[in-house]
């Protein structure tokens, strides 16, 4: 039998929000719209952009300081991307990934978010507060999808890992962390209800 081993992995992460401590998805998703009510700024920024939705990510820089919830959210998530962090092996030379930005995305029936990365972090990722039957998964993409000039595609069946697209449906409650160079969108939602999301960067601080 040869040996084939796999390379250069991408790594996803996946767990439960609660792993680290207990957060109340219903007050959490009550924040995220009331939130989005009041947010005046962020609403036009919206809709001077053309962004479908919702997003407080122009407008509102301080969620963790404005919400205690948030900062719940926060201390959570920080225990998850140190754990990422560990099973990376990054050597982070004593100092630690820290929270850049965080935000509220809330996607309506018909919305999409385009392909993008997250620059200027090491690990990005989401964690699922509504997920109405029939929201979007997410999708994420090879790194290394534009070097494949002359490959075949890959089987329909092929094994997750050497899929060159892969879609992940999370449950509410799931946090995603990824690489922040990892290319991901989010297909067009076509739940009639929102999709709610909290969406954040960690940096190396
Ligand atoms: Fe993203």
């Amino acid at each position: 039998m040869p040996q084939i081993d796999s390379l250069f992995v991408t790594r996803l992460y996946r767990a439960a929000l609660s792993e680290h401590g207990a957060i109340s998805a219903d007050e959490l998703e009550a924040s995220c719209f009331a939130i989005a009510t009041d947010d005046e700024a962020g609403q036009q920024w919206c809709e001077g952009n053309d962004f479908p939705g919702y997003t407080s990510y122009a407008s509102l820089t301080d969620l963790p300081w404005r919400f205690p919830i948030f900062a719940d959210l926060v201390k959570n998530l920080d225990a998850h991307v140190a754990a990422f962090a560990e099973d990376a092996q990054f050597d982070l030379d004593g100092r630690k990934l820290k929270l850049e930005d965080i935000w509220i995305n809330i996607l309506p029936e018909g919305g999409i978010h385009t392909s993008h990365i997250h620059p200027h972090s090491v690990i990005s990722g989401t964690t699922y507060v509504s997920m109405p039957k029939g929201a979007s998964a997410i999708k994420f993409e090879d790194p290394r999808s534009q070097m494949m000039m002359a490959a075949p595609v890959r089987l329909k069946d092929a094994r997750q890992e050497l899929k060159t697209f892969v879609y992940v449906e999370p449950k509410v409650g799931d946090v995603l962390l990824w690489e922040s160079w990892l290319r991901h969108e989010v297909p067009m939602n076509m739940a009639e209800e929102e999709r709610v999301s909290v969406s954040f960067n960690y940096a190396w601080g």
